[in-house]
């Protein structure tokens, strides 16, 4: 263990030197019956998964690069709400780690001055009726530089130390980010999806802006209102219409 007082998250960790890619590692853990709260972390991922079918940057050395399993007592349908936790937490670490200031923009890519320093990737193994574990897919660029990101990036990127100028200890992020993780899930049982909700919109980039969200060949353009239960983007679009969108792409328009 890291010497945390952990509940669940972190009571077990995996730490790797390089791996295809730490969701993998974590699902196939998950399916051997790997407890929940169980943690796969890496310095390198060679096939760092996005989400969409992308691919994640994860050079060695720099980085976070970790999954967690966990196995709530919920319908499937449920599930995106779990996506929070992580999302949250993140943020939550950077505030405790940093001068920075991040927001969340929908369904969980976290940005911090308008640039995306974390992004999470959360599968899922299910039947129609219950689920048998998530696994939350954490990536944060921490120490990485500017020469490090691809030049074709399709949303511009940054790290934490490219924004606050100086050199983030990895180890100590990691540290917070576990206990926030774990005080989050914790809540989450205990009193359900409100506070995280709350949670969520308190640091919300989206809400209340005009947004568009595109999913292939589908394009939204609305003012966001909220999150629902199933994570769906709530917007309210011309006309007074109500639209839910589930997944996609999400740019914030000027106004
Ligand atoms: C995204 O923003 O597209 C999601 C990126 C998720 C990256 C993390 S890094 C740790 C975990 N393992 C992976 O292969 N992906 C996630």
């Amino acid at each position: 263990s890291a010497g945390l007082p952990l509940q669940r998250i972190g009571t077990r960790i995996t730490c790797l030197q390089e791996v295809d890619s730490t969701n993998l590692v974590a699902y196939r853990l998950a399916e051997q019956g790997a407890v929940e709260g169980t943690i796969v972390i890496a310095d390198h991922q060679t096939g760092g998964k996005g989400r969409l079918g992308r691919r994640w940057e994860s050079p060695a050395g720099v980085n976070l690069y970790c999954s967690v399993i966990l196995r709530p007592q919920i319908l499937p349908l449920y599930a995106p709400q779990l996506t929070f936790v992580s999302s949250v937490a993140v943020v939550d670490a950077i505030l405790r780690t940093t001068n920075l200031q991040p927001v969340i923009k929908w369904p969980n890519d976290v940005l911090v001055n308008g640039q995306k320093v974390a992004g999470l990737l959360n599968e899922m193994s299910a039947e129609t009726e219950r689920v048998d574990f998530l696994v939350l897919g954490i990536g944060v660029n921490i120490n990485m530089n500017r020469e490090q990101f691809p030049v074709d990036l399709r949303h511009p990127a940054t790290s934490l130390a490219i924004e606050a100028g100086r050199k983030i200890d990895r180890l100590q992020f990691a540290r917070v980010l576990l206990e926030s993780l774990d005080a989050l899930y914790a809540a989450y049982l205990a009193e359900g999806y409100e506070p995280l909700r709350r949670r969520w919109l308190a640091h919300s980039a989206v809400m209340g802006r005009t947004v568009r969200v595109t999913s292939g060949e589908n394009v939204v353009v609305g003012v966001v209102e909220g999150i629902d239960e199933h994570g769906g983007l709530v917007l309210s679009c011309a006309g007074g219409r109500h639209e839910r969108v589930l997944a996609g792409d999400v740019a914030i328009c000027n106004e």
